[in-house]
């Protein structure tokens, strides 16, 4: 397996421009199974999640092609909506498929999807909202298969805010028979950007954005031409490679509002942030500790941003705490940043992060994608070499993110599981 080998202690500086979320992409990619006319989707990031997506798009009979970074999908007639297990099993986003496939097909089967290992990653809001539109649910042998004759437009109330159980349902209702409500909805940028995609196409969806969100049946969808919004993780996660290297970054393209709840926390943290339009302008220096970092649905401070914010406050001046509300056992980068000289003690859902003067270099595992993402910074920063195990993880989410930071000023290369020398 490839590694990731960095020499740490350097200072970033450059520009860098963000490409389309890797959480707008998945979901409207399911959502493009709901038209038979040809999809055009711009700014798509050269990521593997993506490369698993289209190639469960492949499997179920749509044709793909690229113009450059322009993907192109002619979903045509589908021929089948048995989604492979093995492809099922690389990504939770596949569950996703199901309201695509059922508006399309009236019948779809899944595996129990897999995904980062971040805790148990259940689908009952999934199931019962698609339940409550009438849809036939059969649960057996880590299978599920869902049928229904006609889906009927719901009122639906959802237990917790699900980004997934919001955007399959959302896409589940497109062809139902008169209007669905979600309450209770996810209200993270992404769905509005799935909406505005669906929209686009012809659905007619209200709310997104919002706790309540519309959707009014149609008959069919439409061709469509999209570009993405940027990706505000990636985003995120390299306004923290600035920061934890004391240097200073320009990031073009993006949307500074997306990110409000992390440039609030990391300003606190002494980070100096500055924004232009469509532009972060970043600076390090002294880390502060913060008193509390809780994570929340959007537009609170995001889960996905936890383990990056931890592996820069293992260098701040004091204790911090960070407490995870969204995942159970979202912590797997703990062990790792504690083999480097960070000190942190868990206590269920909060972790407190003593400040150290310095990270040591070490041989650490990505546990998965974020947790891999937070060990590359605490690397950056770290005096000496550090090894970075399993990065398959990292690529899930971050396109040619060695190549990004060595532009940046960074010493870090990959290097094949056959290079004995690391
Ligand atoms: C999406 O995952 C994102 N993935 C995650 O990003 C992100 O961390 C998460 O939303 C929260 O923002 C994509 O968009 C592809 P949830 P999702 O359903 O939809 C519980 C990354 O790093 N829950 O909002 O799976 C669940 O267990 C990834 O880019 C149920 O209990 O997240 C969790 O505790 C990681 N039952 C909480 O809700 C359900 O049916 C939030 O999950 C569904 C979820």
């Amino acid at each position: 397996m490839e590694k990731f080998v960095i020499s740490g202690g350097l200072n970033l500086s450059g520009k860098i421009r963000i490409k389309g979320a890797k959480n707008s992409i998945l979901p409207i990619l399911a959502g493009s199974l709901l038209t038979s006319e040809r999809v055009e989707i711009k700014d798509v990031p050269d990521i593997s999640d993506v490369k698993v997506m289209l190639k469960i798009l492949e499997c179920l009979g749509v044709r793909i092609s690229w113009k450059e970074d322009l993907l192109i999908l002619e979903p045509g007639s589908l021929y089948t909506s048995e989604i492979p297990e093995t492809l099922m099993c690389e990504m939770r986003s596949s569950i996703f498929l199901m309201g695509p496939l059922l508006g399309r097909l009236g019948k779809v089967k899944v595996s129990y999807p897999g995904g980062c290992d971040i805790g148990p990653r259940p689908i009952d809001l999934h199931l019962k909202g698609l339940a409550s539109m009438g849809v036939k649910i059969l649960e057996e042998n880590g299978c599920v298969q869902a049928e229904a004759k006609t889906l009927r437009g719901s009122d639906i109330h959802l237990d917790f805010p699900s980004v997934g159980a919001t955007e399959n349902i959302m896409m589940a209702a497109i062809y139902a028979e008169g209007s669905t409500l979600i309450h209770n909805a996810a209200k993270e940028p992404e769905i509005i950007d799935l909406q505005n995609f669906l929209n686009k196409m012809g659905a007619k969806i209200k709310g997104a954005g919002t706790d309540t969100i519309k959707i009014e049946g149609v008959k069919s969808l439409n061709d469509v031409n999209y570009t993405l919004i940027p990706d505000r993780i990636v985003a995120g996660t390299l306004v923290i490679a600035a920061a934890i290297t004391r240097g200073e970054l320009i990031l073009e393209n993006v949307i500074p509002e997306h990110l409000e709840a992390v440039t609030a926390k990391l300003q606190e943290a002494g980070v100096e942030i500055w924004e232009e339009q469509d532009t972060l302008h970043v600076r390090g220096g002294n880390i502060k500790a913060i008193q509390s970092v809780r994570t929340l649905p959007y537009p609170g401070f995001p889960t996905d941003m936890q383990a990056q914010t931890m592996s820069l406050l293992t260098l701040a001046k004091g204790n911090s705490t960070i407490i995870e509300n969204v995942f159970d056992g979202r912590f797997s980068q703990v062990g790792e940043l504690k083999k480097m000289g960070a000190r942190i003690s868990v206590q269920g859902r909060s972790a407190i992060i003593q400040g150290v003067d310095q990270l040591k270099g070490a041989v650490v595992n990505a546990p998965d994608l974020r947790a891999g993402a937070a060990l590359v910074l605490a690397g950056l920063s770290a005096q000496g070499q550090t090894i970075i195990k399993e990065i398959h993880h990292i690529d899930r989410g971050y396109e040619k993110f060695e190549e990004i930071l060595q532009q940046l000023g960074a010493n870090i290369k990959r290097v094949g599981a056959q290079d004995e020398n690391f």
